[in-house]
């Protein structure tokens, strides 16, 4: 009888994908609360067969040259930009993702973020908690509508769309969205309008971005585009960080160029507790948690799972990146 193929999973993911994979796998869960440091990483996966990875894990060439045995990544997100999928093709690597399930969750989210800095929640919130409500004020805490206003959707893929129908159904939204090709569902099924990234800001009251992180949107949002924005603008990230100059983003919010910024993504990730973003009280920062339901991370958790044993018998996967 043939050994079981040895994996790696670099960190402790639900129940339900490591029952999964039990059965088929020789597994190794690094017990961390904490990503395992790069050289440990790549010591860990010397003789694996597979790697279920998280978004904080580089799985770069160094680290498939380490592993002259890995045959598959198995990807505990939808995100695969922690991956260098091309240096995987190369070496024959398969590479799976976990699209799908988080869409609903995600788009949750970015509504949440959405209103709370519309809302000026987060402000409203700690004042209220810090003796700073002094009485019932009708000039105090002043945010924006959302009914009828336009949102501008940058990246009109699954969480995108999702985003935009809560949004165009619940609250009656006009939707003009950026997309590289027309989106027919969206056009048809929320009466948007496709138009380019200029334009999308000139006109939208709520920008709320879905791209990917790759070398085309790294730096995407930066003060030329946020001096495109209105001033009553609200700006919402739940895709990646590095999509953002930050800087750039703060100095916005400071001078009033925005109005407010919900942002579940940041570039580092955690955010330095002292970093201005958190000083802006116009701006709501999450802790990257748009597919944190229990059962999203159930079903995120069955899928990476599914990818992993299938790219290990060579068989298709629930859901396959390719270079
Ligand atoms: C992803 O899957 O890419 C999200 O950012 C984390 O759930």
């Amino acid at each position: 009888m043939s050994a079981k193929p040895r994996v790696f999973v670099a960190r402790r993911i639900p129940a339900v994908g490591l029952d999964l994979i039990a059965p088929h796998c020789a597994a190794e869960v690094w017990p961390d609360l904490l990503p395992p440091p790069a050289s440990v990483l790549r010591d860990q996966v010397r003789d694996c067969d597979g790697l279920i990875s998280l978004l904080t894990d580089r799985v770069d060439d160094e680290l498939l040259a380490a592993a002259p045995k890995l045959r598959v990544v198995s990807n505990f997100a939808v995100g695969v930009n922690n991956i260098d999928l091309a240096a995987a093709a190369r070496r024959g690597v398969r590479v799976g993702n976990t699209p799908g399930v988080l869409t609903e969750a995600t788009a949750d989210i970015a509504v949440t973020l959405l209103l709370a800095a519309a809302r000026r929640l987060g402000e409203s919130a700690t004042d209220a908690r810090d003796g700073r409500w002094q009485t019932w004020d009708p000039l105090g805490w002043l945010g924006q509508d959302l009914v009828g206003r336009t949102l501008g959707i940058v990246g009109m893929g699954r969480i995108g769309f999702a985003t935009a129908k809560r949004l165009h159904h619940g609250w009656g939204m006009r939707v003009l969205y950026t997309a590289r090709a027309p989106k027919p569902a969206a056009d048809r099924d929320l009466n948007a309008t496709r138009v380019d990234l200029d334009e999308l800001l000139g006109e939208s009251d709520y920008v709320s971005v879905h791209t990917d992180l790759n070398p085309e949107t790294k730096g995407l949002f930066g003060a030329q585009q946020f001096r495109k924005m209105k001033p009553t603008a609200v700006f919402v990230n739940t895709a990646r960080g590095p999509v953002v100059d930050q800087a750039a983003l703060a100095a916005a919010l400071r001078t009033g160029t925005i109005f407010a910024a919900g942002l579940d993504v940041t570039d580092p990730e955690p955010l330095p507790p002292d970093h201005e973003l958190f000083g802006l009280p116009n701006c709501v920062i999450a802790p990257h948690i748009a597919s944190a339901t229990v059962h999203t991370r159930n079903e995120m958790a069955r899928i990476c799972a599914e990818n992993l044993i299938a790219g290990l018998t060579g068989k298709p996967m629930t859901s396959e990146v390719r270079a």
